[in-house]
């Protein structure tokens, strides 16, 4: 067993570190004053290869392995939230999964434009009446042509307004009701429209929308996969997005952490800095726990996804504790600050707000211990562990 990162790891993590302490951080509480989405930095992390970290060279990407593109995620939302899941959603949620699933010609057309950060991804699959129950969607594919026309809403859609690629999920088989009869789509930006910017209570850097397709005509050539398995597709993705967001929620910890530490040890009250009070030395010593335990979970969950092997329930762990880790413990660092921690003063209120939703997007906590459960007991059933 080999607990140390890689020379190749460690080196991208510190390129990581340095530029979102140069270029994310000083801004990111103006951002989300703002609600401020900052086009402009993606160029530069395309730059970096940060776009398409864990993308194969061929297909315009930095080619290192994917818990490397796990540590540029838990860097980039040490800095700014909004920002790890800007790239998140882009690269785990899209590139990835038109890697895995996409023909030759979809990799060739397709990857490059997003790995090199020229265009962002969205992954349109949550509607108004599907959210958990992801395979209730009722956005339609009506074949057309040779291909088919769309028509539908989505809802919660990372990254919509600034995107070129959609990958979207619809309804081919519309005799068929839940999972079965859907399959997943390539869409560009002039298939949807966009009909909302939602206002959130945190991760103001990020955009949300909801967007609409207006019975977009495509080709075969943007069928991703087989016709009506495109709920695998969704399921896979979010397989490998849970650690992404898990190590979302491990960074903002992190950040919540250091602030918090650094406040301990400097902060006075009764005639002594207040880090010499066993109550606060006990808060710090959770948060530290607990923060490695989460990134022992995210680690492994990387790990077992670049060797391969199987990481459902590994990468719904990991999105479960560190996510619920991760709320629990930004609170405790507003408590160490106290009054101040209350403030726009320090960043800790922001880390708070922006930590709740790691326990709700891609899967809420329940989804996460529903698919550990079904894991652990073997289930296959669906109408078994739904109603358990
Ligand atoms: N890997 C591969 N295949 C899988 C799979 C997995 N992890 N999980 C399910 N499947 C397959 C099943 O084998 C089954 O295949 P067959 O039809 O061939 O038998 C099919 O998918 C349907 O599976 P279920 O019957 O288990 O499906 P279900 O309707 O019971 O749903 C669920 C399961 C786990 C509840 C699922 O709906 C789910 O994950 N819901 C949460 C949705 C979610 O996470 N949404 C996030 C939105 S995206 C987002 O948040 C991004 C962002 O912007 C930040």
């Amino acid at each position: 067993m080999e607990l140390d990162l890689t020379q190749d790891q460690k080196e991208i993590q510190a390129l990581t570190r340095d530029f979102a302490t140069a270029e994310i951080e000083p801004h990111a509480a103006q951002w989300d004053r703002d609600h401020h989405f900052p086009r402009e930095l993606f160029g530069k992390l395309a730059e970096l290869g940060l776009m398409g970290a864990c993308v194969p060279e061929e297909y315009g990407g930095a080619g290192v392995d994917f818990l490397s593109y796990i540590l540029v995620l838990e860097e980039l939302s040490r800095a700014d939230a909004g920002v790890g899941v800007t790239v998140a959603v882009h690269t785990s949620a899209v590139t990835l999964p038109l890697l895995a699933y996409g023909t030759d010609e979809q990799k060739s057309r397709f990857v490059p434009p997003l790995a090199r950060g020229e265009h962002l991804g969205a992954f349109a699959l949550t509607e108004p009446e599907a959210g958990s129950d992801a395979g209730a969607i009722r956005t339609k594919a009506e074949p057309a042509g040779d291909g088919w026309t769309i028509t539908g809403a989505k809802q919660w859609i990372t990254n919509g307004r600034y995107s070129g690629t959609f990958l979207t999920f619809a309804r081919t088989d519309q005799a068929t009701a839940g999972a079965r009869g859907v399959s997943a789509f390539i869409l560009d930006a002039d298939h949807v429209r966009v009909t909302r910017d939602e206002e959130k209570l945190g991760l103001n850097s990020s955009v949300t929308n909801d967007i609409v397709i207006e019975g977009a005509q495509i080709g075969r050539d943007r069928l991703l996969h087989e016709e009506n398995r495109g709920f695998r597709v969704a399921m896979t993705t979010l397989d490998g997005g849970r650690i992404g967001i898990a190590a979302q929620a491990l960074g903002i910890a992190q950040a919540a952490y250091d602030v918090a530490r650094a406040y301990a040890l400097e902060r006075r009250a009764f005639g002594h800095r207040i880090g010499d009070f066993q109550a606060i030395q006990q808060k710090l010593a959770d948060m530290s726990t607990e923060i490695d335990a989460a990134r022992l979970l995210v680690y492994r969950a990387a790990w077992l996804k670049q060797q391969g092997r199987p990481h459902t329930e590994e990468g719904a762990k990991a999105k479960l504790f560190a996510s619920e880790m991760a709320r629990r413990q930004t609170a405790e660092a507003i408590q160490v600050l106290g009054g101040y921690g209350y403030t726009k003063e320090f960043p800790v209120e922001r880390y708070y707000r922006d930590a709740k939703i790691t326990e709700i997007y891609e899967g809420t906590s329940e989804i996460q211990r529903l698919v550990i459960a079904r894991s652990i007991l073997g289930l296959t059933e669906r109408t078994l562990a739904v109603k358990s």
